[in-house]
């Protein structure tokens, strides 16, 4: 049986540490492309360097064309522009649009029917782009935030109750935005709602400091960050290839969960073959079935802004 291949568009900071992660892991060779040349293969052949002293033989091509990826079973949007400090994601709305666009007119150009995840910001607005433009079913156009607003999340629990990250299972749903919904409830460490171990105050404070936690970085770095990103991206890649039904947030389309409709935000959903099998439904109380609304309005007056 051929080995199972990832596409991955945007060979920049976020695409190439996914390309890294998931070549160190094992999980698939990866097609790496990008419009600027030589940057792909450059960050291909020097990932490829690494397979001798890293002990395995999985392969990294560097290209310029979308066309090489007609056999990718995961194709992963990277492309776009990240933000700079003092921007929000949304300020990157026009000109990544422009980009999707682009990248799911060459992909469906190509014959491929992949599942796609989009990485590109303001993200649950880019992966509604990413459906209208493909007409792919629901369950093959995801995206990731989710992943990777609850690891943060999973890390400031972690160092407030110095206990394992490995330990917490966070929950975060909504848009990858300021209307994010961390839910503390849902939050356990070894099946404690976090509620039970902190007051309040502490909990609203590390809902806020996930919330924060993309911008925390860039006011660090003066770009967004890449290394948690590519993590979150790569885990989710393994979820669909090797079938394994994970339960994680992703932005996801719904068609009525939750009372939504005609609009992409983050929800928990079981992760597999063929993508997206089920959207799962939590129990939320009014206040926070109300945050995820408010969340799903802001990201459906953004698309509204794009011309579709
Ligand atoms: P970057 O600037 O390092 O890399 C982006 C790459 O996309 C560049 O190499 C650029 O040449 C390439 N590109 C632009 N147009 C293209 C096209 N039409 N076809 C192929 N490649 C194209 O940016 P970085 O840091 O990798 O971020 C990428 C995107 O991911 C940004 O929109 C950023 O905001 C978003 N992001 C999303 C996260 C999430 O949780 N969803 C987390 C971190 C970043
Ligand atoms: C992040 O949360 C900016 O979306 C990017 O790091």
């Amino acid at each position: 049986m051929p080995r199972p291949k990832v596409g991955i568009v945007g060979a920049g900071n976020v695409g190439a540490a996914c390309a890294f992660i998931l070549q160190k892991r094992n999980v698939a060779d990866v097609v790496m492309s990008d419009i600027v040349q030589g940057l792909p293969q450059g960050k291909a052949l020097d990932m490829n360097q690494c397979r001798q002293v890293d002990h395995h033989s999985t392969r990294v091509t560097g290209t310029n064309e979308i066309s090489d990826m007609r056999d990718c079973q995961v194709v992963v949007i990277t492309a776009g522009v990240p933000r700079k400090p003092g921007m929000t994601r949304e300020q990157l709305l026009d000109v990544n649009a422009g980009i999707i666009k682009d990248v799911c007119s060459k992909l469906l150009g190509t014959g491929a029917k992949p599942v796609i995840i989009v990485v590109t910001n303001p993200l649950d607005v880019m992966t509604y782009v990413a459906l209208k433009i493909t007409g792919f079913p629901r369950a093959r156009v995801l995206g990731m935030a989710g992943m990777l607003d609850s690891n943060r999340y999973a890390h400031f629990i972690a160092e407030r109750l110095q206990v394992s990250p490995r330990d917490i299972s966070a929950m975060v749903l909504g848009s990858h935005g300021d209307t994010m919904v961390p839910l503390p409830r849902f939050t356990t460490v070894a099946g404690i709602p976090i509620t039970e171990l902190l007051p309040k105050e502490e909990c609203d404070q590390l809902a806020i400091r996930a919330r924060d936690g993309g911008i925390e970085i860039v006011n660090f770095l003066k770009t967004s960050a890449w290394l948690a990103p590519g993590s979150s991206i790569a885990s989710m890649v393994e979820a669909i290839l090797n079938d394994e039904n994970r339960v994680m947030p992703c932005a996801a389309y719904l068609d009525g969960e939750y009372g939504l409709t005609d609009v992409v935000v983050g929800v928990p959903c079981k992760l597999g073959d063929g993508g997206i099998k089920e959207v799962m439904k939590l129990k939320l109380l009014p206040d926070e079935l109300a945050a995820l609304k408010k969340s799903a309005a802001v990201v459906k007056e953004n698309c509204g802004l794009l011309k579709l």
